[in-house]
């Protein structure tokens, strides 16, 4: 298999071949004075298995023209697969019309690939939260992968969290915080967030209700896939502080990190912010190249 990165994801496109035992396939990606982009691929792809690495992060509509560009190219060169690897899919979280007239982002996003001669599709804790799996948003092969496991070894070696419980800040993180609990062979709870956003605005006010876990003298980790503003885990370290809580830890997925988030974190109360490289930042300390890897290995 031949691993391409988009300009994204280069450096995790390295380390995934690195995994795979290889170097990452050349492809050079210019941009023209008008903006416009140029791309060649230097490599011999004829018949070959080809995955394109590019994580839609910060400016994703840039980043998805690049992965069309490039996956239309292969297919006229002739490939033989095309696995797009996605690690942050940009635009799941619009997997509903929650107003009439709004685009369905996640369905169009997943047609262009599909158009452009994806043949399979790989992602990591993909925020689908009402369709529940990738596999539904697209029609060829997907397959979401979870880079917990990876976050809750990360926290039991290095946070080494005392008599801790793991906490989801809202019921689809419940499933994050049991893995990461698993690993920590502790306890876990999750608390109920309700994000109320008027018709016409695009920021919402968020309520939380965290229940009756135990907090006093505990470490607490909160897991979560996405952390943009940080108000969410702001929101939930405030309401654990209260409830007597000792050191606060974050392991997140996708650190899409909006100005001011790790401040807002950190304010709360919160000492450490983990996140893995799905988006490059100065919290992503752990990899998710092995898990990607392995799945590389097994895509039939
Ligand atoms: C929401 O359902 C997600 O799992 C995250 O909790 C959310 O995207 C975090 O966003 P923010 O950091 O802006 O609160």
């Amino acid at each position: 298999m031949i691993i391409l990165g988009g300009s994204a994801s280069t450096s995790l496109a390295e380390k995934v071949a690195k995994e795979l035992g290889q170097k990452p396939g050349n492809v050079e990606i210019k941009r023209f004075p008008d903006g416009e982009k140029y791309i060649r691929i230097h490599e011999d792809v004829k018949s070959k298995d080809v995955a394109i690495v590019q994580s839609l992060y910060r400016s994703p509509d840039e980043y998805i023209f690049e992965y069309l560009i490039m996956a239309d190219t292969l297919r006229d060169m002739g490939v033989s697969s095309i696995t797009g690897v996605i690690p942050y899919l940009a635009y799941a979280r619009q997997d509903s019309r929650f107003y009439p007239g709004e685009a369905l982002t996640s369905a169009s996003v997943a047609k262009l690939f599909e158009a452009a001669g994806t043949t399979s599709v790989l992602t990591v804790d993909c925020h689908l939260h009402r369709l529940g799996d990738v596999s539904k948003v697209f029609k060829v092969p997907a397959k979401n992968l979870s880079a917990m496991p990876s976050l809750g070894k990360y926290a039991r070696e290095t946070l080494r969290p005392r008599n801790p419980i793991v906490v989801a800040p809202d019921e689809e993180a419940e499933q994050w915080a049991g893995t990461v609990a698993k690993e920590l062979d502790a306890e876990h709870t999750h608390f109920t967030k309700r994000r109320i956003r008027e018709e016409g605005q695009t920021s919402s006010r968020l309520e939380l209700d965290t229940g009756n876990a135990e907090f006093k003298g505990r470490d607490v980790v909160f897991a979560d896939d996405i952390i943009s503003t940080g108000g969410t885990i702001a929101g939930a370290a405030r309401a654990c502080k209260k409830k007597g809580a000792k050191r606060m830890f974050v392991v997140c997925t996708h650190p899409v990190l909006a100005k001011g988030a790790i401040k807002l974190v950190k304010a709360a109360g919160v000492s450490r912010i983990i996140a893995t490289d799905t988006i490059p930042s100065p919290i992503s300390k752990v990899s998710v190249a092995p898990v990607l890897a392995a799945a590389l290995k097994n895509n039939p």
